[in-house]
């Protein structure tokens, strides 16, 4: 595991399955339909059970959705975090279709969304590196650029004690916890 810290907030990596995250939201990866679906959306939505589609339903009839790039909240049902935070993030489809900014996007606005609602604690899955099929190192590298990007934006509304990205392969893991080590490096370097 890898810790860096910025202002009162640190960020770490994790290998792991988020529908077993204690904190106080986990960040679903969704489809602009909010209908689930198989990849850490299907494992959210069978271990929290029908309660969350049912709010996701609501948001649907609401507003139609949620657009790729942006963040809706429900609860957690059975799972053991307080909330969810349903984000939906770009299809690869080679780079040319602005994804990368819809990514940085993503986690973006779940922080922003996150601290509207005064959470200290959030975990996020490697959004579009599945079935989206986004390249895994330049995910991780847009991710982390966001995270930290916003935190050094230090905002008055964050409460954010604890970011974590809870890698479910071995790979992912390996490019965060690097990603990290050089972040941190660099850092230091200009102290
Ligand atoms: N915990 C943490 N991470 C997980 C879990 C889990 N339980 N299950 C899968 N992952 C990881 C995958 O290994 C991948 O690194 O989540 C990351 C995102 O992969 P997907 O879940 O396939 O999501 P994405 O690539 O964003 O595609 C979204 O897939 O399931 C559908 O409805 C979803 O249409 C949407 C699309």
């Amino acid at each position: 595991m890898k810790t860096y810290t910025i202002g009162r907030t640190s960020v770490s990596v994790f290998l792991g399955d988020i529908t077993t995250w204690t904190g106080d939201i986990i960040v679903n990866a969704a489809n602009s339909g909010l209908l689930g679906g198989k990849g850490v959306d299907g494992a959210i939505h069978s271990a929290g059970g029908p309660e969350i589609m049912e709010q996701c339903m609501e948001i649907r009839k609401e507003q139609g959705g949620c657009p790729p790039g942006n963040a809706v909240i429900t609860g957690a049902g059975q799972l053991p975090a307080k909330h969810i935070i349903h984000t939906v993030g770009p299809i690869w489809e080679g780079g040319g279709r602005r994804e990368e900014h819809t990514l940085a996007e993503c986690y973006r606005n779940s922080l922003l969304l996150a601290m509207k609602v005064g959470a200290r604690s959030i975990a996020f899955p490697n959004i579009s590196t599945g079935i989206y099929e986004y390249p895994k190192g330049p995910a991780c590298d847009v991710a982390l650029k966001a995270v930290t990007n916003l935190l050094e934006e230090d905002l008055p509304d964050n409460r954010l004690e604890r970011i974590e990205f809870i890698c479910f392969t071995p790979e992912n893991e390996e490019l965060y916890v690097q990603w990290l080590e050089q972040f941190t490096q660099e850092k230091e370097a200009h102290i």
